[in-house]
């Protein structure tokens, strides 16, 4: 008989590895490769919007052709199947990719926003959008030419949806973070929180992440073995 849980998965750039897109930290990383105060904070784009469209839209070519992998197609199931036993899945992702979406996950938080998804810096409408961001782009909301970016979050902006994600917490079972080297707060301090509310928690990624001792236990390997051997342990395969 399987236990209805009520599970906390946060995923982080190392889930989406294996389908071929870059890590922030990794070697080849994002952040290893390129300066991240250029890229990834509100400064860096009001010095050369142009620079930071043009990265973040061939990000959006690159996610154009990428496919989900086994461990977003095991943690798809894992919410369906849960739900189905009276259990939930809240699934908090640090990733602006919508590969979760793409496995057929019903519902993914993304605290830092969709990489899909442009802004307008004048009303803060937003729209999907998976062609390149570009100054000539009109507001389709305000008719304002030149003030889109991407709507993910920098460094500096605040993360997305903390209200529901500290409800999801208190709630919660087990808590699992999956391919996040626990280096970005407020998502690294999650795992303090689940443990000072007493369930249980869990690692799963490459190799010890930065707060790999507070965790319960660590599960090491590619996310698209462990992610699944993992679920197939909850839902008793
Ligand atoms: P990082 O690049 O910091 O960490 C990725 C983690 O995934 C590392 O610990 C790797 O060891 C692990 N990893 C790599 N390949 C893996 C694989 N195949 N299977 C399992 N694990 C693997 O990425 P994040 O922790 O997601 O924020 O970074 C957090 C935030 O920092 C991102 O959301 C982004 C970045 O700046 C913003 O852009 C606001």
């Amino acid at each position: 008989m399987i236990q209805p849980l009520n599970i906390f998965v946060l995923t982080g750039a190392g889930v989406s590895a294996e389908s071929g897109l870059k890590t922030f930290r990794d070697a080849d990383g994002l952040w290893t490769q390129n300066d991240l105060a250029e890229l990834a904070t509100p400064e860096g784009f009001a010095k050369n919007p142009t620079r930071v469209r043009e990265f973040y839209s061939a990000r959006r070519k690159i996610l154009e052709i990428a496919a989900p992998n086994r461990a977003h197609f095991a943690l798809a199931r894992l919410e369906k199947e849960m739900t189905a036993l009276g259990g939930s899945v809240f699934l908090c992702t640090q990733n602006v990719d919508d590969l979760h979406e793409k496995a057929g996950h019903k519902r993914a938080v993304h605290m830092h926003g969709e990489l899909t998804v442009t802004r307008c810096t004048m009303c803060s409408g937003r729209w999907t959008d998976r062609g390149p961001l570009t100054a000539a782009q009109v507001c389709p909301e305000c008719g304002t030419v030149g003030t889109t970016r991407p709507h993910v979050v920098w460094f500096g902006e605040l993360p997305m949806f903390m209200d529901q994600i500290e409800q999801a917490l208190e709630e919660a079972d087990l808590f699992v973070a999956i391919g996040t080297s626990g280096s970005v707060y407020p998502a690294a301090g999650f795992v303090a929180e689940a443990r000072a509310l007493g369930i249980s928690t869990c690692e799963i990624n490459l190799s010890r992440s930065d707060n790999a001792h507070a965790f319960d236990r660590r599960l090491y390997g590619p996310a698209t073995e462990k992610v699944a051997q993992w679920v197939g342990e909850v839902l008793g395969d």
